[in-house]
């Protein structure tokens, strides 16, 4: 009988998959297999026991991979099953920026009680006026199974899109429109779009790329939106760019608290992967792979 620790709850399609042969256990210290979302797993002690740690999500950067290695643990990954939920708040990311939603919303809210409602909408709405999407230029950086979602997604709005991807897989390549132009380096497509989505892993030689270097080659009144990992961007440098105005709107799905709150600002408490369908394809994903890896020896996504 194999023992699972679910760090952070799963959707409960994932945990029917768990059939007799398997027990939940509140402890990390006796389980063969660990399920995580978001909790840190760095200061953890591992068991003997532990075989395999499954993360119900894209990014592994929770997990101390080299201690894994070491100890022979199994890391997956659930690449994809999310990627739907990212690219329709990245969409919704968007048109916030592109229009005052959130600014009339708010002013609404103010004034609910103010009387005639309806009149003082009609004198203040010119106020909340924004642009649109269509024509406008979207540069993706990364076309993963996100980027390339993201990127055929805003070709149906109308939006010329750049992508770049040093290392685009062929599957990825095949599932790609045709409209979309390949940058041949980050710079070119910096300096083509409007707005900028990025969509990597934070590694090495990504952490920190949106700095104030990257910056300096976009256009004026970019939009950058971060719904991938907090480190690629340079928080400080980001500040000073929406201070200066040189980035009219940075989106972002990591509550920074240096960034919360500076005007320009759009910061979402990271909601990307947070739909009812993402959260049930990942903990299905996380399981089936517990169970094939603990069963029959087989990895994947690892
Ligand atoms: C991911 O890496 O896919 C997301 O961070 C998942 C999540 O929101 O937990």
């Amino acid at each position: 009988m194999y023992k699972y620790n679910c760090l952070n709850p799963i959707a409960q399609v994932g945990l029917d998959k768990f059939d007799e042969n398997y027990v939940k256990t509140d402890k990390v210290e006796e389980a063969d297999a660990v399920i995580v979302r978001s909790a840190a797993m760095h200061e953890m002690e591992f068991s003997e026991n532990l075989k395999v740690i499954a993360r119900a999500g894209a990014g592994v950067n929770n997990i101390p991979l080299d201690k894994c290695a070491e100890k022979g643990i199994v890391v997956f990954n659930t690449p994809g099953a999310n990627a739907n939920g990212v690219k329709e708040l990245v969409i919704a990311g968007m048109l916030l920026a592109a229009r005052d939603i959130i600014g009339g919303i708010n002013w609404v809210q103010e004034h609910e009680e103010d009387g005639d409602l309806v009149k003082m909408t009609e004198k203040k709405k010119k106020a909340f006026a924004g642009t649109e999407l269509e024509g406008k230029t979207l540069g993706v950086i990364g076309l993963g199974a996100i980027g390339v979602l993201v990127a055929n997604a805003a070709t149906h709005l109308g939006m010329e899109v750049y992508g770049y991807d040093p290392y685009v897989s062929v599957d990825a390549a095949w599932k790609l429109s045709r409209n979309i132009h390949h940058a041949k380096t980050v710079d070119e497509l910096y300096k083509e779009s409007d707005y900028i989505t990025i969509h990597v892993p934070a590694l090495e030689d990504t952490i920190g790329m949106i700095n104030k270097d990257a910056i300096s080659l976009m256009k004026k009144d970019v939009v950058i939106l971060n719904l991938a990992r907090d480190l690629l961007v340079n928080s400080e440098d980001m500040v000073d760019a929406l201070v200066s105005g040189a980035v009219k709107c940075y989106v972002t799905d990591f509550p920074t608290p240096e960034i919360a709150g500076v005007k320009g600002a759009i910061v979402i408490p990271h909601l990307g992967a947070s739909t009812e369908e993402s959260e049930d394809n990942c903990a299905k994903m996380a399981v089936k792979e517990t169970i094939d890896y603990l069963e029959n020896g087989n990895i994947t996504h690892s």
